[in-house]
């Protein structure tokens, strides 16, 4: 599979979201595991989680424990970028709170570490902005666990471009990537895209497909998408993901997964060529 680059990392240009395994709707372990293993055969080496990805009160850090034994289980865990994050907490009633106190960014770091089974993360994301936190506090909580050598590399999610310019100035230039929503059907973060760009910071966009319930309808939604699939013989998931890689070398899709056949199906839009005429198309549509 074609590269790119992460930091220092480099990684698959396709990874793989994990959440669909961990949160409502989750299945079974043997069928995650063998969704990650599939992942890895085929070539994936960047899997994004959270300590948040979780289902039910009490079970926080349900992902990355899966991740951990999916890894361990595996020749090829071993070439793994884990990517997660802290700064989200789910009560267990399906909704999504906010904690981006230092205190807690620390804390939840110590216990990914304890999951990951590892002695530096990988990847630390901040996973959102929490507006009672002064973003500078956030952000400096991570600067301190890339000095105290508990990550090795820093990123932030749901920034805007100020926040990019401003993280990044307080992790001393040392910010390796932005997590943002990024899709056919949400387009907003162009901006941060193209100032991820300028930077040379990884762009991962997230629910790439418009997140779970609405992925399988991409193609009947998305019109020059499906026809363009059609003319590839690919499906209309590959040419989001080769539209998206199109944009900028610093973009790294994570397609969600739950299912071994649709991690294989979106691996393979690392190696689908777009003309300039369809991607025009594309960012026309
Ligand atoms: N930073 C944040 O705030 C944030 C927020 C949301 C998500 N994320 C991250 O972004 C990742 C991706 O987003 P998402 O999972 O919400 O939504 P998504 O990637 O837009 O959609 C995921 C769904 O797409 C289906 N799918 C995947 N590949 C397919 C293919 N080739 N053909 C047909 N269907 C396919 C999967 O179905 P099956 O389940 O049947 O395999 C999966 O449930 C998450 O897993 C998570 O890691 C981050």
């Amino acid at each position: 599979m074609h590269t790119r680059r992460i930091g220092d990392v480099q990684v698959s240009a396709i990874g793989l979201g994990a959440m669909p395994m961990s949160i409502e709707g989750r299945p079974d372990e043997a069928r995650s595991l063998a969704t990650l293993h599939a992942a890895l055969d085929a070539g994936v080496t960047l899997i994004d989680t959270a300590d948040a990805y979780h289902r039910d009160a009490g079970e926080a850090g349900h992902n990355e424990t899966l991740i951990a034994k999916a890894l361990a289980s595996h020749a090829l865990g071993g070439d793994v970028l884990v990517a997660t994050k802290g700064g989200h907490l789910r009560p267990g009633d399906g909704s999504w709170t906010l904690d981006g106190s230092p205190r807690h960014l620390k804390a939840a770091c110590e216990q990914s570490l304890s999951r990951l089974g590892v002695e530096a993360i990988g990847l630390y994301q901040f996973h959102r902005p929490d507006p009672r936190v002064p973003y500078a506090e956030s952000v400096g909580a991570l600067r301190e666990l890339l000095d105290e050598g508990k990550i090795r590399m820093a990123g932030i999610s749901n920034a805007s471009p100020a926040q990019i310019r401003q993280a990044n100035e307080i992790l001393g230039g040392r910010l390796v990537s932005v997590q943002n929503q990024f899709s056919p059907a949400f387009r907003s973060s162009e901006p941060e895209l193209r100032l991820c760009d300028e930077l040379g910071i990884a762009f991962l966009p997230w629910s790439p497909f418009g997140g779970i319930s609405r992925a399988g309808e991409l193609g009947a939604v998305h019109a020059s998408f499906a026809r363009i699939a059609e003319a590839h013989g690919v499906s209309a998931h590959q040419v989001c993901l080769a539209w998206m890689l199109a944009k900028s070398s610093v973009v790294v899709p994570i397609p969600g997964a739950s299912r071994p056949e649709t991690i294989r199906d979106s691996a393979a839009a690392a190696d689908l060529a777009l003309t300039a005429e369809e991607i025009a198309e594309l960012d026309a549509a």
